[in-house]
């Protein structure tokens, strides 16, 4: 573990706070009062929670946490996800309700309402049925942002099926490597999306994965490709193996009976960086995860009935999977769904959206609002922004200046902010204001959520003071957390329960303020955030050393103002290698080409320096943190500890001569 005092020592010191005007807070669907409940019967407070899901057999044990550290929460309840998310509203007369402005990059819209959608997972979830698709099966999906990737999670729901979505972005042997982990039975996709104006091609990249490479043969779980026409691109086909969505779901009938699973049914496997090189497969289930989504939505995003709310995630991360997805949908919120990018075609796009929509909930990244602020305030300023009424906040520690900038330009100073402290693994959002309650800070995310017991602590899993910093623990079970790694109880026991006894560990440092608010800091592993992806160190320099230039590969996420952090690489060149080019900026062109079609363009280096050495302590591990050190211009740390203190010399000396 890296030592988070480095980290403190940058912290800004923030004196303002921002209450809830009184209008705001005499609406709120959340009061004070939850705290209350939740401090006196946290397991009750659960329950309750639970109870506004729709259940099929209702449970009678809240928590089973006799197998610690996997939970049982409500498990003898039965119920199915889609069930919640559509057939209900149907059932209770929303029907009509849209649930999705639909807008695509290229200008094209679709309303759909519950009723439209529930149609449309109906005739989805027996297209599952009919490619052999039943309980337990695991279904990759990898689409682009269309309504078809709500209806096809929904679908794998309804019938019971485990979706396991994968974010577009990522390469083909990324997209391998999870359909092996998982052995999905079938892959969805489309021919293609439409980014920054072009067509992106989708189907060739399902179709290299599952081909594999020669030494690797074809991938031995999938069955069938179930393909969307999206862009209309031409698409090679498999005979047998791939159908049309049009052709195996539109023509099926609009009635499916959800299967009914138990509350510990896993309902997802979401693929997530871990410290080593291979992504982790987590997985969600059922009763607790919705409960924990649906939840959270409804009292941290304060939803109403006229409210149009607008995640701007990607549905191939838990942002989307929560707050796209499961926890709106349940809550039967009115949401924008939006397939591009924020400056395709103009930089003003979303303020566009938000105008055209009258957007009332917005909830974003740092890293895209640091980007507005980046193209300038007359942007936004061009439009009418008058319908936002709050904002969020999610994926890195937002630095008080874009919480000013995000409150000032997009708020109109009068929208709360709620800053989300959340990871894949929690499912639901741990740490956060309550936009009608607690009086905000720029910066921090300020307090556990009703009813999720957290905690700051040093090296040896003691609390600290207020004012100290340390490592961010969980210290109960919750209803949405992970239940474990695909297939891997001892890497989910190590990776979060081994470091403090009895606690989640969660890879975060964080501070507590003299009033005993959370601010954030950042991992303390190797995991680097950027623009608000999760990436791991070792990844990107397993994917480089496999490229025959390089002999020894160290990887740092460097600050960014916009991106957060950035990949910045060092590399060895091998001495034997041929053909390499004179010039390191060619070599690192071709290593960065090489990292995308290895894992994807989110992964690309945005630096790679050539070194003859990295530093490293006496036992080998690369100190990762004088790179970083070199990474962002800063004089070398403390380099006692180093095999060869001379090391450090030779890689400024070497970087100043190719300057
Ligand atoms: O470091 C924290 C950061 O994102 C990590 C989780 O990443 P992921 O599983 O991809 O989920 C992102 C969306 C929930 C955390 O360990 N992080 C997330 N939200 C915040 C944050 N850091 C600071 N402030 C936040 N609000």
């Amino acid at each position: 573990m890296v030592n988070v005092a480095h980290t403190l020592e940058n912290l800004h010191t923030e004196t303002r706070s921002f209450r809830p005007h009184a209008a705001f807070a005499a609406h709120a669907n959340a009061t004070a009062y939850e705290y209350k409940k939740a401090g006196v019967d946290r397991l009750q407070y659960w329950r309750e929670a639970a109870l506004r899901l729709a259940w099929r057999t209702p449970f009678t044990e809240i928590l089973d946490w006799s197998d610690a550290p996997v939970a049982r929460w409500f498990h003898d309840g039965t119920l199915n996800a889609c069930d919640n998310a559509v057939d209900r509203h149907v059932r209770e007369g929303r029907g009509d309700r849209v649930a999705f402005h639909f807008v695509g990059e290229p200008g094209d819209t679709e309303t759909l309402t519950y009723a439209d959608i529930h149609e449309r997972v109906q005739r989805a979830a027996n297209g599952l049925a009919a490619l052999g698709v039943g309980k337990g099966d695991r279904v990759a999906i990898y689409l682009p942002q269309i309504p078809e990737a709500v209806v096809a999670m929904l679908a794998c729901a309804r019938v019971g099926a485990i979706h396991s979505v994968v974010f577009g972005g990522f390469s083909a042997d990324s997209l391998r490597q999870r359909i092996d982990d998982a052995e999905a039975k079938l892959v969805i996709t489309a021919d293609g999306g439409n980014r920054r104006g072009a067509h992106l091609a989708l189907k060739p990249l399902v179709d290299e994965a599952i081909a594999g490479h020669p030494e690797q043969g074809p991938a031995p779980s999938v069955e069938h490709v179930l393909v969307v026409k999206r862009t209309g691109q031409e698409t090679a086909w498999v005979e047998g193996r791939d159908v049309w969505w049009h052709d195996a779901v539109d023509p099926q009938p609009a009635s499916h009976e959800p299967v009914w699973v138990e509350a510990e049914h896993p309902l997802f496997i979401l693929y997530t960086s871990g410290t080593t090189g291979t992504p982790k497969g987590l997985f969600h289930t059922t009763g607790g995860y919705l409960t924990g989504a649906a939840h959270t939505h409804r009292i941290v995003f304060d939803l109403k009935d006229d409210d149009v709310y607008w995640c701007t995630a990607d549905v191939g991360w838990i942002t989307g999977h929560s707050y796209i997805v499961y926890g709106p949908m349940i809550n039967g919120a009115t949401q924008v769904l939006y397939e591009g990018t924020p400056n395709t075609p103009h930089e003003g796009r979303w303020w566009e959206i938000v105008e055209q929509f009258k957007v009332t909930i917005l909830y974003t990244a740092p890293t895209a609002i640091r980007t507005f602020m980046k193209w300038g305030e007359a942007i936004p300023q061009q439009y009418d922004l008058s319908s936002l009424r709050l904002l969020g906040s999610v994926g890195e520690p937002i630095n008080p200046e874009a919480w000013m900038w995000y409150r000032r330009v997009i708020g109109g100073d009068r929208c709360p902010i709620v800053d989300t402290w959340w990871q894949t693994e929690t499912g639901a959002i741990m740490i956060s204001p309550l936009p009608g309650v607690t009086a905000t800070k720029p910066g921090s995310a300020m307090t556990p959520m009703p009813g999720v017991s957290i905690d700051v602590v040093d090296d040896a899993g003691r609390p600290v003071a207020n004012g100290e910093g340390g490592y961010l623990v969980v210290t109960e079970p919750w209803p949405s957390m992970l239940r474990g790694i695909w297939g891997n109880r001892h890497r989910y026991v190590s990776t979060y329960w081994n470091h403090f006894d009895g606690m989640y560990f969660a890879g975060d440092g964080a501070k507590k303020d003299v009033d005993g608010d959370l601010w954030l800091l950042g991992r303390v592993d190797d995991v680097m955030n950027v623009s608000g992806h999760r990436l791991t160190t070792t990844e990107i320099e397993h994917s480089l050393v496999a490229h025959p230039w390089v002999a020894e590969a160290a990887v740092v996420g460097a600050s960014d103002e916009v991106t957060g952090q950035a990949v910045v690489a060092f590399v060895i060149v091998r001495g034997d290698a041929h053909g390499v080019p004179e010039d390191g900026e060619d070599v690192a062109a071709a290593l960065r080409e090489h990292v995308r079609r290895q894992i994807g363009s989110l992964a690309k280096p945005r630096t790679i320096l050539v070194v003859s050495e990295v530093p490293k302590t006496r036992s080998g591990k690369i100190m990762r943190r004088l790179l970083r050190d070199v990474a962002e211009n800063r004089p070398t740390g403390d380099v006692t500890t180093l095999a060869d203190p001379s090391v450090m010399e030779a890689i400024r000396d070497g970087l100043e001569a190719g300057r």
